[in-house]
């Protein structure tokens, strides 16, 4: 199973990525393949240029292409998500979500904003044909405190609780898609159809 980690944060110390980072590692346990893109490691030329064929943007439309899951971190700026995480999604091609399961992390520095998620993100998503978006989560910033020097970010028990939750959900919806056939187990099987005819 691959899961891709989209981080839309452009601070290199962030809240969003806390969760991204903790989702990672949790599904990464259960024996996950992650790999993560942060938007702020993108050339932001290519990103403001949409040029479509730079090598890095390849990459990261390969491995969407591939993923079975995808995790779209995001901080809230000005009420919807942030405008460096639209300029990644909007390289993607129209069908690219198509057959995934997509989970949704949002954190924002207070709740009035908690909607924006349903009302900004999603409609995003399900433009590139998501699948299934699950719920998702969205934390206040209250929620998550940084540690000191390299110790880890903490989450408040509340939120470490539903998240475990909301990555159990996550996993166990991927888990259970139905798997494409390999296409060489496709081709015996078509043939020893066409022989029992
Ligand atoms: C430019 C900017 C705009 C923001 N706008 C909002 C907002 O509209 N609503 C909100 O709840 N928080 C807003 N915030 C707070 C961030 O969403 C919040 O601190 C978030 O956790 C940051 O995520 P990050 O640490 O992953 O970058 C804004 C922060 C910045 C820097």
């Amino acid at each position: 199973m691959l899961v891709v980690a989209i981080g839309g944060s452009p601070s290199q110390r962030s809240r969003s990525g806390v969760l991204l980072e903790r989702a990672k590692h949790a599904l990464q346990g259960k024996g996950v393949e992650v790999v993560t893109f942060q938007v702020r490691d993108f050339n932001a030329e290519d990103l403001l240029h949409a040029r479509f064929d730079s090598p890095q943007v390849l990459n990261f439309l390969q491995l969407v292409e591939k993923a079975d899951g995808v995790i779209v971190a995001t901080p809230i700026y000005k009420a919807a998500y942030s405008g460096a995480l639209k300029t990644l999604l909007d390289l993607l091609p129209e069908r690219a979500l198509s057959g995934k399961v997509v989970l949704p992390i949002a954190t924002g520095g207070s709740i009035a904003h908690l909607l924006a998620v349903d009302y900004a993100l999603k409609p995003v998503l399900s433009a590139l044909k998501a699948q299934e978006t699950l719920q998702g989560i969205f934390a206040d910033d209250t929620q998550i405190t940084y540690g000191q020097g390299n110790a880890a970010a903490q989450l408040d028990e509340r939120l470490a609780e539903r998240f475990e939750a909301v990555l159990t959900e996550f996993h166990q919806t991927i888990a259970s898609r139905p798997k494409p056939v390999d296409p060489g187990v496709l081709n015996d099987r078509l043939l020893s159809a066409r022989w029992s005819i």
